[in-house]
């Protein structure tokens, strides 16, 4: 049990670091201020431009997979049993610490970034396979958050689906919670893309172009 807290704090630790709030800082915004309001890569893209986006994507997949690489070190010796489970939580503190960062008065981004880092460190597999729905998703609709949560809930089945296969080298109970886990991220994601969701339904989400400004 200790050892899930200890991983839940580290993921949220290095959640904390905000990539595209930085970012606007140093150019003089408040992210949180334009766009949909979100402190996230597609608001970054959408009010920054660019390289914006893509530092914001970097730097926010990155804190997850340093979160899950640090919890590794820790813990995989001492618990190579639990170690899919404890990467999970490590995962899960680092979207935490990016959705609800305390010094941002718990007013932080969706958690997609984080979790594409976490999904890189956590099973790559599962990542291409998101990675697909995602971009097929997007390229067809131009929705990032549509795209975003298709490949949430593939995320889930994915996961579920590893594990029955015996994919990942964990107790029965472990595995369990593992499908728990996963499925509370999503349904995390689909309420922080609440707004997103209702500007879906009433056809007024915005769209992501490239090569039109
Ligand atoms: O990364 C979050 C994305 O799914 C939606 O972002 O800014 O369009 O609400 P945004």
């Amino acid at each position: 049990m200790w050892a899930k807290i200890v991983c839940l704090v580290i993921g949220y630790g290095f959640g904390l670091f905000q990539t595209g709030y930085f970012y606007g800082k140093r150019n003089g915004i408040d992210i949180r201020k334009y766009g949909s309001g979100n402190a996230g890569t597609t608001n970054a893209l959408r009010t920054l431009g660019k390289k914006a986006g893509a530092i914001t994507l970097a730097g926010d997949c990155l804190k997850a997979i340093l979160a899950i690489l640090l919890v590794s070190l820790i813990f995989g010796r001492a618990f190579p049993e639990q170690i899919m489970l404890l990467k999970l939580y490590a995962g899960a503190g680092c979207v935490l610490g990016h959705n609800f960062p305390f010094y941002m008065n718990f007013k932080g981004g969706k958690g997609i970034a984080a979790s594409v880092g976490m999904l890189i460190a956590f099973d790559w597999r599962l990542f291409f396979l998101c990675a697909v729905v995602f971009f097929t998703v997007f390229f067809l609709s131009h929705f990032v958050s549509l795209a975003s949560l298709l490949a949430y809930f593939f995320f889930v089945v994915g996961v579920i689906a590893s594990g029955q296969m015996g994919r990942y080298d964990v107790p029965a109970s472990a595995l369990h919670e593992m499908y728990i886990v996963a499925f509370l991220l999503m349904l995390l994601a689909f309420w922080r893309h609440r707004a997103n969701i209702k500007r879906l339904a009433t056809g007024t989400e915005n769209k992501i172009e490239f090569g039109k400004k």
